[in-house]
């Protein structure tokens, strides 16, 4: 127990580093790192899109995660309470952040769904059924019926797990299915690099062709990193409330960090070079890579096995990238019961059913989007809600909320009392660099790539 440095009330913490790390892992991966990285990196030519990521989060990833975790451990408070901390006229900053799980948690949901349906598709229909080059996947999503089952039984689960409370259960499930899902996708990676036409694959995910470079794809790098390391939205300083003084924040910090791109890494692996088995070219790899990456084309490779090994490879598949989505959808879903409690002071049954409400009238909202409003084209021809909710969230929203906290943090507050909170646990070496980092270089790159990119979705 903990005293909050402001009203003296107790607050539970971690029972260690290595408990947080997990904890933060476990939430940190999820669909971003399967289902999200891997199509952007086809989409965006590949090793130019993995270097700039990595490059972003190595710089701008880390530093952000650190200042957040540092923040919540010195206010020992959560985003909301974090921000207006520092005096009330700051609490919008805190809201605008806590706003976006609110955007992201129904459209998981969804995709969860899918992922769902999948991992049973292997079962009750068969790999070949789910192999049928698309139309499996479009009849699935159209469906007036099926779509919402499936995503009300991801989101029965989720609903579940959070009433139940997450330490016991999904703590000690993380133990387990955390291990296992490194285990299955260097299992699978190596499997795939195995195919014929695979390691050209591996070359276009891997080798970078710069002139595919542009800003698109540096806002599109920039969205994935603050959805992956659930940055930009509060959830950090939340996890950074509950962590002792004693344990070190950079080195877990970079422990985050490095898992979560190792995970990105290698479910890119897995997928980029099947999508080239399946398609020959990386033209068609971009071409055909969106959100539908992972249903369409990867059954299509796993049906070149034969059928009794497909099911149980696309079985397993499947059932880890639902451990990793359920493990993510609980914890989001954890965050917007608090924020509920904190906003309304409600108790936390009745803060859980207006999440829950919310989250079930969203959700059938926006994947109506793909059935009975589909003739809504948010972002130009072909595009859905759940892209419109995900391009608000990813490549508005974050961008804005950390545009404000580095300058909430770099020139309001000023570094010094968050370069004191890391230095209570741990030397700081890369000070300059973070401070830097913090009040010139994130800011205004942000804000410039923010201008080129989401301008021309305003004047038209
Ligand atoms: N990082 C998660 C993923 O990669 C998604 C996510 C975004 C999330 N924000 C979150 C998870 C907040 C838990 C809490 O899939």
């Amino acid at each position: 127990m903990m005293q909050n440095a402001k009203t003296g009330a107790q607050r539970a913490s971690w029972s260690g580093k290595w408990a947080f790390i997990l904890a933060a892992a476990a939430s940190a991966v999820g669909l971003g790192n399967l289902w999200r990285f891997p199509y952007l990196a086809a989409k965006y030519g590949g090793g130019v899109f993995l270097l700039t990521y990595l490059v972003l989060v190595l710089t701008f990833g880390v530093s952000m995660v650190l200042l957040e975790t540092a923040l919540g451990r010195r206010t020992r408070l959560s985003v909301i309470g974090a921000f207006r901390f520092f005096g009330a006229k700051f609490t919008f900053i805190g809201v605008l952040g806590a706003a976006v799980p609110f955007i992201i948690t129904p459209y998981y949901c969804i995709i969860g769904g899918w992922v769902t349906k999948y991992a049973v598709g292997y079962i009750a229909n068969g790999p070949a059924a789910l192999a049928d080059g698309g139309d499996f996947f479009t009849g699935f999503i159209s469906s007036n019926v099926e779509s919402y089952l499936w995503m009300f039984v991801f989101m029965a689960a989720v609903f579940i797990v959070v009433s139940l409370g997450v330490q016991k259960g999904i703590e000690k499930a993380n133990l387990i299915m955390m291990p296992a899902l490194i285990i299955m996708a260097i299992g699978i990676a190596l499997f795939t690099l195995t195919l014929p036409g695979a390691l050209d694959g591996a070359a276009y995910y891997i080798v970078p062709d710069f002139s595919k470079f542009s800003p698109e794809l540096v806002i599109n790098a920039l969205g994935q990193m603050f959805y992956s390391l659930s940055i930009a939205m509060g959830i950090m300083i939340t996890y950074g409330s509950y962590m002792r003084k004693e344990d070190s924040l950079t080195s877990s910090v970079t422990r985050i960090a490095g898992f979560d791109f190792g995970v990105s890494f290698l479910a890119g692996l897995m997928i980029v070079p099947a999508a080239f088995v399946a398609l020959g070219s990386a033209e068609a790899v971009a071409g055909n890579a969106g959100p539908s990456l992972m249903f369409i084309i990867l059954p299509q490779v796993f049906n070149t096995l034969d059928p009794s090994f497909a099911t149980v490879v696309g079985f397993l598949f499947f059932l880890l990238v639902l451990f990793a989505a359920l493990t993510s959808a609980v914890s989001l879903t954890e965050a917007l019961v608090s924020i509920v409690c904190d906003g309304t002071r409600l108790s936390r049954g009745k803060s859980l059913t207006i999440t829950i409400v919310f989250i079930v009238i969203v959700g059938v909202v926006v994947n109506a989007g793909y059935n009975s409003l589909s003739f809504i084209e948010p972002l130009g021809a072909g595009s859905s809600l759940l892209d419109f909710m995900d391009f608000i969230s990813n490549s508005v929203l974050m961008p804005i909320m950390a545009i404000l906290t580095c300058v909430f943090v770099g020139w309001i507050i000023k570094p010094k009392p968050l370069v004191d909170e890391i230095e209570i646990s741990s030397e700081f070496k890369a000070e300059k660099a973070w401070v830097a980092m913090i009040k010139y270089i994130a800011p205004i790159l942000i804000a410039a790539i923010l201008i080129t990119n989401v301008l021309p979705f305003i004047i038209g």
